[in-house]
């Protein structure tokens, strides 16, 4: 017997056009290759599953941006300089630079933890970077973007923003009682400030920056962001202090050619994302810009106006993409360490390990609206879909009792499932449809949505299997029970594969876990081979289910 499982040939590989289809998506560039970057993180504190969130969303753009076959570069690290790290470095009666080593060493392992396919991590410390930012300095000076001026305003440290009157309020602090004023958009407390500073001619891009949003649908996403942003632009801008006297700032990069100013550390932060590509270019830059950058819905502003007018003050193409995501909460309410509801992804990762933690995440955190986490709804997830949905599949279809069929799984002619009958049609059709469907959700960045279409999809196989029962079949021995045994447990490998290769970027280990079960090539795992029939061209039956690890063994009880 052939023990060769033949692609069905049933449509060739989708056309390279469709693959990149065109608009402002994350495969939209038809470009080899793709960067995707993280925010980089402030040292004050560790890491909890906020960072989480954005260190897997991150990684999962740029795994999804692999599977077509892209070169990827993801940036990351931390955000060391200014004011709020002084302070805190103070506090802790530490060397400021030892102080940043010691949170950016946490950060550091939480991307290793969180298997997070980091190309480049950056410290705002590193000497690359210091040289980065002076040099961008000056092309801002050159170029006729900066003076020095009298500033006066809200500054709140904690955010190391300015503030102007409209977007401060007086209350009562709910934590200490004491009345102050604070950020109303941010909450955080604010204090009076009147310095000579250097400003950045910010006002002179509103109408450049409002042609960039409005002539690029989909540039800023969700919507609701790219309305905000807008309504800013809209509602006037003014020129931005960008350094602080050095005098009340000493942990900073100097202001070239008067060190008695520091540089704003929003402005050394963002530089980061040219420095990883090695800013200054004496050539053409190897990934620069971003094809999609990452961020909070709290660091949009930054992102989306400052940085954009930034670029096109020195000249510098802008990114393609910014993607801000909600946050997450507990019990519905903000996490903060003085409630005590702060999630440690350590923890997490250790309770229920790297991928089920990967995936709720994903699942259930939002792009436009905040998701909120509790250690019940990861289990609920956990069960319902890895274990119960896909896991139960797999094991269905990779049963003992069917192991001796799949030994000979072989020839599932395109005529066989071509003449599918009535039975198979619901799923064929569903399978069929599923990539394009879940490609236009990863595109946006919206992943749980396309989570949610995946585990459909594998809700119909498993009904197929209940209703088709292979078991009873794999005991008849005449020849059309045989043939029909074949198409059968074609039909939910067919499912496990196909979802296998698109939760790749989500959960990496145990789909890769899947996919070798299935003895699916590693080259055969790439999104063109999502295409229903495609990609069993390596396998032979007789290595299916090889591996030592049962699907039990993959998807374990956890409590
Ligand atoms: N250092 C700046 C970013 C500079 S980028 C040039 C900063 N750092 S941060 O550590 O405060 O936040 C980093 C990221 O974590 C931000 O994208 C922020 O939105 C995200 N999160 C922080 N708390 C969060 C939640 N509770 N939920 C989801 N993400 C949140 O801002």
């Amino acid at each position: 017997m052939n023990f060769r499982i033949r692609p069905l040939g049933i449509a060739a590989r989708a056309p390279v056009s469709r693959l990149f289809s065109t608009g402002r998506q994350l495969s939209s560039t038809t470009a080899d290759k793709f960067y995707v970057t993280q925010p980089i993180f402030y040292v004050n504190s560790v890491p909890h599953i906020g960072h989480f969130y954005t260190i897997v969303l991150a990684d999962t753009i740029k795994r999804y941006a692999e599977l077509q076959g892209k070169r990827t570069k993801l940036s990351a690290g931390t955000d060391e300089h200014g004011l709020k790290i002084q302070q805190a470095a103070e506090r802790a009666a530490k060397d400021p630079l030892e102080f940043c080593t010691q949170f950016s060493d946490r950060f550091r392992d939480l991307m290793k933890a969180s298997n997070a396919g980091i190309t480049d991590f950056i410290r705002t410390t590193d000497t690359n970077h210091y040289q980065a930012v002076a040099h961008f300095w000056k092309v801002l000076v050159d170029r006729g973007f900066i003076y020095k001026g009298e500033h006066s305003g809200w500054y709140a440290v904690s955010d190391e923003a300015f503030y102007t009157e409209g977007q401060v309020e007086e209350r009562v602090d709910a934590s200490t009682g004491a009345r102050g004023m604070f950020a109303i958009e941010s909450g955080q407390p604010v204090e009076w400030v009147s310095e000579v500073n250097y400003k950045f001619k910010l006002a002179e891009f509103r109408d450049r920056l409002i042609e960039w949003v409005e002539g690029n649908p989909g540039v800023i996403y969700p919507e609701i962001r790219r309305n905000e942003v807008l309504g800013w632009l809209k509602s006037g801008l003014e020129d931005l202090s960008v350094s602080r006297p050095r005098s009340r700032l000493q942990w900073g990069i100097p202001v070239p050619e008067d060190p008695d100013h520091t540089i704003y550390v929003w402005v050394d932060a963002l530089v980061n994302y040219a420095t990883v590509d090695g800013y200054p270019w004496t050539a053409k830059p190897e990934f620069f810009p971003p094809d999609v950058q990452v961020v909070g819905k709290d660091i949009l502003r930054f992102h989306a106006v400052y940085w954009p007018a930034l670029l096109m003050a020195a000249g510098l193409p802008l990114p393609r993409r910014i993607l801000a995501h909600a946050h997450w909460t507990m019990g519905s309410q903000k996490m903060s360490k003085s409630k005590g509801n702060v999630v440690d992804p350590f923890e997490a990762i250790q309770r229920y390990g790297v991928d089920p933690i990967r995936y709720f995440i994903i699942r259930n955190g939002g792009i436009a609206n905040d998701g909120d986490y509790s250690s019940e709804e990861v289990l609920v997830r956990y069960k319902k879909d890895l274990v119960s949905r896909l896991g139960n599949l797999a094991s269905r279809c990779l049963s003992d009792r069917l192991a001796a069929k799949l030994a000979s799984f072989s020839v599932v002619s395109q005529q066989q499932v071509e003449q599918a009958n009535e039975r198979d049609a619901t799923l064929r059709a569903m399978l069929v449809d599923l990539p394009a469907k879940v490609k236009t959700q990863f595109d946006l960045g919206e992943f749980g949505r396309g989570m949610a279409l995946i585990f459909d999809a594998t809700d119909a196989a498993n009904k197929h299997v209940t209703s088709n029962e292979p078991w009873n079949i794999v005991q008849k021995d005449d020849p059309e029970s045989e043939a029909r045994l074949q198409v059968v447990l074609f039909y939910s490998l067919e499912a496990v594969r196909i979802a296998a290769i698109m939760l790749q970027p989500v959960i990496p280990e145990k789909a890769g876990l899947l996919l070798d079960h299935l003895a699916i090539d590693k080259a055969d795992r790439k999104w063109s081979d999502t295409q229903f029939g495609a990609g069993w061209k390596n396998t032979t039956g007789g290595n299916i289910n090889r591996p030592r690890e049962s699907i039990a063994q993959l998807f374990p009880k956890i409590s």
